[in-house]
Order: C-alpha cells, then structure tokens, then sequence
C-alpha cells in the first residue's frame, strides 16, 4: 500500500477503515466490532494494521472493518472459517461454543483485576488455550484485554435484589445465562450491535459490560445508571484460521506474528487506563454511576458466584484453583 493511499486511508471516517492493497500484497482483512479510537480493542486493531501496512509493505496489506460494519461477533467466526476474512478479535465468551474451558472467563468474580487475567493468560495453561481449538481450524495469536464488567439498568441497581425480574441482555454464553439467572433477572442474548436499540426501546431492561463499551456504545445515554460492580471480565482472542496461517510463507508468518505480539504487549498495557478514561466521559456526559461499599459488593458476590458450582466440571478445578491462587 503506497504511503498516499495510507494517509487516504486515515482521512476517511471511523466507520469504514479499510486500506486500498496493491497487486502481489496479501490481503489481511480484520473484522471487529467496536469503534477504532476509545476502545482497548479498537486501538489495538488500528496499530496493528498501521504497523502491518508499514513494516510489510509490497509483501502484505491489512484492511479492518470495525463496528460490526463487515460481521458481528455472531457471525465472524464462521466466516473466518470459511477464509473471508482473515483475522478476529472476539471476546471470549464468544469461544465457548469451541471449548468449555473457555467458561473460566465468563465466571463472575472469578479474577480481581485485568492483572490477574493477565497472569493467568501468561501462564502455561492460558497460553495452552490459544491451541485448543486447533482441531475445530481455529488458532489464537494473543489475548487482548478490555476490563472489568459493570452492571446497569433501566431503574436503579442498589442491590442484586433489584435486578429481579429484569430482561439482561447478555452474549450468548451458558455461563452469562446462569449468572443473570442467579439474579433473578432474564437472560437475553443478542449480538453487540444490537444492544443499543434494544436497551432503548425496552426489548431488555438491562446489560453488562465494560466501561469502554458503555461508553462507545453510549448505552448510558439510555440506561438509569451503571453500577460499579467490577463483576467479570471481557477480555479477547486475536484469532485466525490454521488453514490460512498454515497457508503463509514462513517469513511473513513470522513477520506477522511479531508485530501482533508487540501491538499486544504495548496496548495491552494501556486497556484499564482506557477504560478509566471512558467511565470518566460517562460521568462527564452526565451518565450516573453507583459505587458499592465492601458489604453491597458481597452482596453481588454472595448472588452471583454459587454459578461456579454448575460450570466446575467444564473448567477445570486444577483452573479454577490456578485462577485463585493468582488473586490472592
Ligand atoms: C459484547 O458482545 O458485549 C462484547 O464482546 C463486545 C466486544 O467485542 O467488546
């Protein structure tokens, strides 16, 4: 890609940030689901091809498509498959229809902080599960973080006992089911994209999420507030197809996977500071958000987390125990 059409590239809106790749360049398409300047994931993504489209230049060209505007997070694993786009980063909840030991991520109050998820990742297990969908075609280059869920709703969440009888949505996940069922509440999945409208037109009364996500989806602006729960994780898995990577000449895999490891480390840095950013514009923007002391968080923590019973079997105790460990 000739370094004119890169500053083209970048003069065109959020929305659509695609490159123009030469004849001979291998075309790496990226498709995501949030925005590409106040999100972990979506500054992420945007490094990524600019340094790709930089440093592989003549030799390999990357195209993302973010906001869900090629695929949402529903679809973009079995297009993946099928070779239609090359890279993805969902979130990890998204993985569980491959391997249950996914769950892990999805179990509320099961890591402290985005370091603890850090740990665990890093560790042999975690760095085992980039592997573990090998057989089903799918291969994970690197763990990307987002943060820590939040909790709102359409009235105000003091309590859990407030989110009774509520409609949550939720990404389809066994385990998110379960966690919002232990509330009492009713379990909506539904894509990304999707949530916006359906929290505005009272489809569902509720979701959770990351600060960044609440924020770039501006579901504050149609929520009563956001309680600081800090309840479970979203984080990510840069993934791609065995097929296609397989497929790559040796030095341009290599090339590749350098970049998406440095991208990963230099941003991954920075996730909890975007994060802290947007539940500072939130509030800014006149959004309400409710901290909990120490006895309202246990209250959240006493609801929600018998859930681990029912998913110990699929995750692991060993895991579990690991996960544990490294919060204390
Ligand atoms: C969601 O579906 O809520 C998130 O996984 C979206 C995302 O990619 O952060």
């Amino acid at each position: 890609m000739t370094a004119v059409l890169t500053a083209l590239t970048l003069s065109v809106s959020a929305s659509a940030v695609a490159a123009a790749c030469d004849d001979g360049e291998i075309v790496i398409k990226f498709s995501h689901v949030t925005n590409t300047d106040r999100h972990p994931k979506g500054i992420a993504a945007s490094l990524l091809q600019t340094r790709v489209n930089e440093e592989m230049n003549g030799k390999a060209c990357m195209e993302v498509f973010p906001n869900s505007t090629l695929y949402n997070d529903d679809q973009v694993l079995e297009v993946l498959l099928q070779g239609d786009v090359h890279l993805a980063a969902p979130s990890l909840s998204k993985f569980e229809q491959f391997t249950k030991v996914f769950r892990i991520f999805d179990l509320p109050f099961m890591f402290k902080n985005i370091a603890a998820v850090d740990a665990f990742q890093t560790s042999e297990t975690g760095q085992a599960m980039k592997e573990s969908m090998t057989r089903r075609g799918l291969l994970g280059l690197a763990f990307w973080h987002n943060g820590m869920k939040q909790m709102s709703a359409n009235v105000a969440l003091n309590s859990p006992a407030d989110a009774s009888g509520l409609k949550f949505r939720v990404q389809n996940s066994d385990v998110l089911k379960a966690q919002m069922a232990a509330l009492g509440g009713s379990p909506q999945p539904m894509a990304f994209s999707e949530v916006y409208g359906a929290l505005q037109t009272g489809v569902v009364d509720g979701q959770e999420n990351t600060w960044s996500n609440i924020y770039g989806q501006k579901f504050f602006e149609v929520q009563d507030g956001i309680t600081e729960t800090n309840h479970g994780i979203i984080d990510y898995m840069v993934v791609t197809s065995t097929d296609w990577w397989d497929a790559l000449d040796g030095d341009i895999r290599d090339q590749l996977a350098t970049i998406i490891t440095e991208v990963t480390n230099v941003r991954n840095a920075e996730s909890t500071s975007v994060n802290e950013q947007a539940k500072a514009d939130i509030i800014a923007a006149g959004g309400v958000v409710r901290k909990l002391d120490e006895a309202g968080r246990a209250e959240w923590v006493a609801t929600m987390k018998p859930v681990w019973e029912e998913f110990k079997d699929d995750v692991g105790q060993e895991n579990i125990d690991a996960a544990q460990a490294i919060n204390a």
